[in-house]
């Protein structure tokens, strides 16, 4: 085992202090012994969070394939890389070896070649969770392609913003995807897209389920013919360590997503760090994360850092309502599933069934259980621990983001203690610190403040795609000199962070990243919405869910209420995507704004949430007269 990886606390601790104490060391150490580097850094650091500017390993020269594939190939190339685990449990899985995984990645990267795509083009994504996706990703990063991966939850609209934002040229998707007992009409969605973008100059499909669609001449081709014809030895291409790996959208405060950018070598260095670390894999465990691709920890933890470990993956295509709600727990059954990482959501959703689903189940072979996405309370985290652990696993509550590519804050499997609700202690390398309003860091442990990290760890986000002063403004202008998460946090005495959640427009539904002003664009689209205000309220199932408070425009009675509200969820629906439907809409004759105009979306949540002893002092307002009507006609369960 790798003295990088942490045996036990005293390991950590002492790794803790010396990744703090020369951050520059400890990253070089770490990553000259652990990779293959074509040629090594000049630099490990040079950063200006000012600015910001931020390189890692500068001079450094590799491919990120080579680490994740070809280096296993001779000593691990007959062990599994990927297990695919298809929607309908009648179909059968795959067991893809190293050895496969490198003539498919070789084979797809070639074909993308053959179709014109070359390194530095940026080749959009939206396809379901089959082997295929994976080694679309991978042959994109083989060709230094950058990858820009949507997922294929998302509407039309959603996918040409992305495409337009990064200027693809490329389109790789599916005819369909399956989900439970439906198919996304993938193909379909996305011929709506290409229609208001003239970027995108070759289409590949996937037969995945059969379903018809229309290919264009010229445009689209079948991703079998393709891959047929291509060879399966592609060289790796020779990347720079601070060349573009992908994009990943993720909500933002305005309506706009932001494409966060992220780079080779770091990327690479910390996703292997904090994988290894995090769930202490063990040579033959089986690893398997419930995301999808579509998201950042399908991308660092499905395939990236486990692959770059060594490990055996296992990729999900379905849903785990299908065909019932013990699936997830048959797939560990079946495959001998050793860690298992999913989402409070999913925990909470599965937890409100009938515990027969779960003791149906074999599931001794758990040796480590993860949650991430959103904070878990107290009753989800003893669910998971009691009936899924059986008081057994550790869990590791893993606090991460889009932006920081990699866990930051979490236990260790096993080695350091866990503790319930808490996501605990920085992994080595990450300085956390939390910030009172004024914008001092607060200095004594017990406390509760705005969650920044203080000093460039190898993953972070280098800046937004084609739009760095957002970047800057976003996520460095709050607290000078630091990186601002939008999370707010308390400290115990012990240095144990938990994170409380989002101190800003962003609400996280069902572990889903939604930036409120992006639905209320959405909404606003309606001929007969005048103005709309959304926010988040607590909610028992998806942690959080959307409140929409709209004002109509001209003539209004309340028996158009329930058309509206079904053509306003069908629109939020095809504009970003159904899991941004709001759960309740109110229609008001106004909405509370300041005296220059500014909706006081506090006002608005507190009655979202019930609790209007809270509302403060609503005197001032533009408007304090529609507080009372939209406290009388609000929406309860
Ligand atoms: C936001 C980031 C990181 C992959 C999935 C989400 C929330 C994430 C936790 C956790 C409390 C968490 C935060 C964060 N979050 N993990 N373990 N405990 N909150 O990525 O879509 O970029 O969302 O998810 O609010 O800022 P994302």
């Amino acid at each position: 085992m790798s003295q990088f990886v942490a045996q036990s606390k005293t390991q950590y601790d002492g790794l803790y202090e010396e990744s703090i104490k020369n951050p520059e060391k400890f990253w070089s150490d770490f990553a000259e012994n652990e990779f293959i580097w074509q040629k090594k850094w000049d630099k490990i650091l040079d950063f200006d969070l000012r600015k910001p500017s931020i390189k890692w390993f500068e001079g450094a020269q590799l491919n990120i394939t080579e680490n994740c594939i070809d280096r296993h190939l001779d000593t691990i190339g007959d062990q599994t890389a990927i297990i695919f685990e298809p929607n309908n449990p009648n179909e059968a899985p795959q067991h893809i070896s190293y050895c496969d995984l490198a003539i498919n990645v070789n084979k797809t990267a070639n074909m993308l070649k053959a179709l014109g795509a070359k390194k530095g083009d940026r080749i959009c994504i939206y396809m379901p969770m089959t082997p295929e996706l994976a080694y679309t990703v991978l042959a994109c990063a083989r060709i230094g392609a950058i990858h820009s991966v949507v997922f294929a939850g998302f509407s039309s609209k959603s996918l040409s913003d992305r495409i337009l934002d990064a200027q693809c040229t490329m389109l790789v998707t599916a005819d369909g995807g399956y989900r439970g007992q439906k198919i996304t009409p993938l193909k379909e969605i996305a011929d709506q897209a290409l229609e208001n973008t003239d970027c995108i100059k070759q289409v590949v499909v996937l037969k995945r389920t059969g379903i018809n669609i229309t290919m264009q001449e010229g445009r689209d081709v079948w991703w079998h013919n393709e891959f047929n014809k291509a060879n399966d030895e592609c060289p790796a291409e020779v990347m720079d360590a601070e060349d573009m790996l992908f994009i990943l959208y993720t909500s933002g405060s305005t309506g706009k997503p932001k494409g966060m950018v992220h780079t080779c070598a770091g990327y690479m260095v910390y996703t292997n760090f904090s994988f290894r670390n995090v769930f202490q894999y063990q040579q033959g465990d089986v690893y398997w994360c419930t995301a999808d691709i579509g998201w950042i920890t399908g991308h660092s933890y499905i395939l990236y850092g486990p692959l770059s470990a060594g490990a055996t993956t296992l990729m999900f295509e379905g849903v785990p309502s299908y065909p019932d709600m013990g699936r997830f727990w048959q797939i560990i059954e079946k495959h001998k599933v050793n860690i298992f990482y999913t989402a409070p959501t999913a925990i909470r959703a599965l937890a409100s069934c009938d515990l027969s689903f779960v003791n149906s189940y074999n599931l001794s072979s758990l040796k480590t259980l993860g949650t991430v996405g959103e904070p878990i309370n107290l009753e989800a985290w003893q669910w998971y621990d009691e009936h899924i652990g059986k008081k057994e696993c550790p869990i590791v509550d893993t606090w991460w983001q889009t932006e920081t590519g990699g866990i930051m804050i979490s236990s260790i499997a096993g080695v350091t203690e866990d503790i319930p609700t808490f996501a605990t202690l920085p992994l080595p390398g990450i300085q956390p610190c939390l910030m009172d309003d004024s914008g001092n860091e607060i200095q004594e442990k017990e406390s509760e403040g705005k969650l920044c990290i203080k000093y460039p760890w190898p993953s972070m986000a280098r800046t937004i795609y084609g739009d760095h002063q957002r970047f800057k403004e976003t996520y460095y202008n709050t607290f000078e000199g630091n990186y601002f998460t939008g999370d707010g946090a308390k400290r115990d005495k012990n240095g144990n962070y938990r994170i409380t959640g989002r101190v800003d427009d962003i609400v996280i539904v069902s572990g889903h990243n939604l930036g409120t002003a992006e639905i209320e664009n959405a909404i606003n689209e309606h001929p007969r919405v005048a103005e709309s205000a959304v926010v988040g309220y607590p909610h028992s199932i998806k942690g959080n869910a959307i409140y929409a408070y709209i004002t109509p425009r001209g003539e209004f009675d309340d028996s158009a209420i329930p058309s509206l509200q079904k053509e306003i969820n069908e629109l939020v629906s095809g504009t970003i995507g159904p899991i941004s439907k709001p759960d309740k809409i109110q229609f008001t004759n106004g909405l509370p704004k300041t005296r220059s105009g500014k909706i006081m979306r506090r006002i608005l949540r507190k009655i979202a949430e019930n609790e209007l002893d809270k509302l403060g002092d609503t005197s001032t307002l533009l408007n304090p007269e529609c507080v009372q009507e939209i406290i009388d006609g609000r929406l309860t369960d």
